[in-house]
């Protein structure tokens, strides 16, 4: 079962996503079992960040019969923030393989906790269906916020966010930010450290899946 807030806020409680959480907090989670259960909650994840698409009927000739079906209305984007939003997408895709994949590179100073944009590589159509932008990692939440920014400059309008652990001062930032994107998160973590880390959290989540720590 799923907790929703009245603020667009759903966190995940369920013992799959809660288990596979565990395999990756743990620290001696090296990047090859770490990548492939990520892959698997993204997955999971995805099955209920879809609920709210909007479907369209359609007449479908069965071998016996006309018979009126329910399909995605208008075509989905996902839009992952590298590096380690890549690390979601192809559990995702596993589920969703119709839905385009448009890139953004967004890296947070170390210094400053701003995000450098590196890279936005967008179809340009963004408004032609729903948009997911994913990172698993919502810290202090100004990599989201900007890039949920260029998405609704880019014409996105039906938007949600999904990530795996996300910090309350995140959380309040996307909430003043962008109130009307639904964020979707496997945990609510307890606070930032002084250097922008989320606790208890994982690390860092590029480095953990690419093993550059
Ligand atoms: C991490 C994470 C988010 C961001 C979150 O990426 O994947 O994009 O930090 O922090 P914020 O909410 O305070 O902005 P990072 O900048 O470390 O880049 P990486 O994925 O390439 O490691
Ligand atoms: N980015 C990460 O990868 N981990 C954190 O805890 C915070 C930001």
């Amino acid at each position: 079962m799923n907790t929703h807030d009245h603020q667009g806020l759903v966190v995940f409680h369920h013992p799959l996503i809660a288990h596979k959480l565990a395999t990756i907090r743990d620290q001696t989670t090296a990047h090859r079992m770490f990548r492939a259960t990520l892959k698997q909650i993204a997955g999971l994840m995805v099955y209920e960040v879809t609920r709210t698409f909007e479907t369209t009927p359609i007449d479908v000739q069965t071998p016996m019969t006309t018979t009126s079906c329910n399909v995605l209305k208008g075509t989905v984007t996902i839009v992952p923030v590298l590096r380690a939003g890549l690390g979601m997408i192809d559990g995702i895709l596993d589920v969703m393989p119709e839905a385009r994949v448009g890139h953004l590179g967004l890296a947070r100073d170390e210094q400053t906790l701003e995000p450098v944009t590196y890279l936005e590589k967008l179809p340009s159509d963004l408004s032609a269906g729903p948009v997911i932008l994913v990172d698993p990692m919502l810290a202090t939440g100004g990599s989201a916020s900007a890039a949920l920014t260029m998405l609704k400059d880019q014409g996105a309008k039906d938007l949600r966010m999904i990530c795996l652990v996300a910090a309350p001062e995140g959380v309040a930032r996307l909430r003043n930010d962008h109130p009307d994107v639904t964020l979707y998160t496997a945990a609510l973590d307890e606070k930032l450290n002084d250097k922008g880390y989320i606790l208890p959290g994982l690390g860092d989540a590029g480095d953990r899946i690419y093993g550059t720590n």
